[in-house]
């Protein structure tokens, strides 16, 4: 399938401005050129502009930007599900994670109608499972797998289309929960693949296991990578940074199986800040992982000649 990017500048789902330059950054890193050169097709479907906004109300006081990120949610979901419907293999560009409200929910629309299960795969430091009634910061950012996994408190949202059972979600690399999510989350049978796991088997098994599931239940995959999912010292720009995360190899790896597994079959690129990097090194460590993704061998890179 050619793959389809869509630009999510979205940063209504936590209070650091910057998220916003996301997509712009993404095309500045060469995102377009590094899909091209495994071979596939590119189309750029341009930035998302935000909906006129409904009156939303919640009944946490803590919780912010609600309307915005409701319109923003609605927008991608269209936009994924068509993406998909177009037969393309769609790249959400973000913008923060509230954005996976969205695409997440197209996917899942899309894959009902296929009549196929809709899986998960969440690289990121955090559990983001709260609810709107639940999250203290008041982030929407924290909260897409709860809407995914059906949880309630999201009545201001659009009813996700196939709330996604948990044993169809494995959370990957995660090392900073709050304690009502995990009291949420030990309720359900997530594969829980935190870095405590990670340290003692590796990410091969783990992974292996969730998309062997996958493969035997003939399911779609919606991915969603968020840059604190990777180790701060190697991707500096985001607004959430929490020690410890996924080296260059291992997030590489990550990729390389995934390509391998052929089972992806739509992306999100979350939480980059543009405004935050280095020398841009994030946004091309990034755009360098959809490369390993799209069937870029890391280790041949040097002498590779096409
Ligand atoms: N659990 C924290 C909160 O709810 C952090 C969430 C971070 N999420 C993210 N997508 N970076 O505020
Ligand atoms: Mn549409
Ligand atoms: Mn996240
Ligand atoms: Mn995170």
């Amino acid at each position: 399938p050619k793959t389809i990017l869509i630009g999510a500048p979205i940063d209504s789902g936590q209070r650091r401005p910057g998220c916003l330059m996301g997509p712009a950054a993404y095309r500045v890193a060469g995102i377009a050129r590094e899909i091209s050169a495994e071979g596939h097709g590119v189309e750029d479907w341009g930035d998302l502009t935000l909906p006129p906004l409904k009156p939303v109300t919640c009944p946490n006081p803590a919780v912010h930007s609600l309307a915005e990120t409701v319109g923003w949610a609605e927008i991608l979901m269209d936009r994924v599900d068509d993406a998909l419907s177009a037969g393309g293999f769609p790249i959400v560009m973000g913008g923060d994670h509230s954005l996976a409200l969205g695409s997440a929910a197209g996917a899942a629309a899309f894959a009902a109608r296929q009549d196929r299960p809709l899986f998960l795969l969440w690289l990121d430091a955090h559990s983001d499972f709260h609810t709107p009634l639940t999250t203290t910061s008041g982030n929407l950012h924290g909260t897409p797998l709860a809407y995914i996994a059906g949880r309630d408190g999201f009545d201001a949202f659009p009813p996700f289309p196939a709330p996604v059972p948990a044993h169809r979600i494995c959370m990957f690399g995660i090392r900073s929960v709050d304690p009502a999510e995990q009291a949420a989350m030990l309720e359900r049978d997530i594969f829980i693949n935190d870095m405590r796991v990670i340290d003692e088997r590796g990410l091969v098994a783990p992974l292996r296991e969730f998309l062997d599931l996958v493969r035997r239940e003939g399911g779609m995959l919606h991915v969603s990578l968020d840059v604190d999912f990777l180790d701060p010292s190697i991707a500096p720009a985001v607004g959430t940074t929490v020690p410890g995360g996924a080296s260059f190899r291992e997030a590489h790896l990550v990729m390389e199986l995934l390509h391998e597994s052929g089972l992806v079959t739509s992306l999100d690129l979350v939480e980059l800040n543009p405004f935050l990097d280095d020398r841009g090194m994030t946004a091309r460590l990034m755009v360098d992982l959809v490369g390993s993704l799209m069937g870029k061998k890391v280790f041949d890179r040097p002498t590779r000649a096409k």
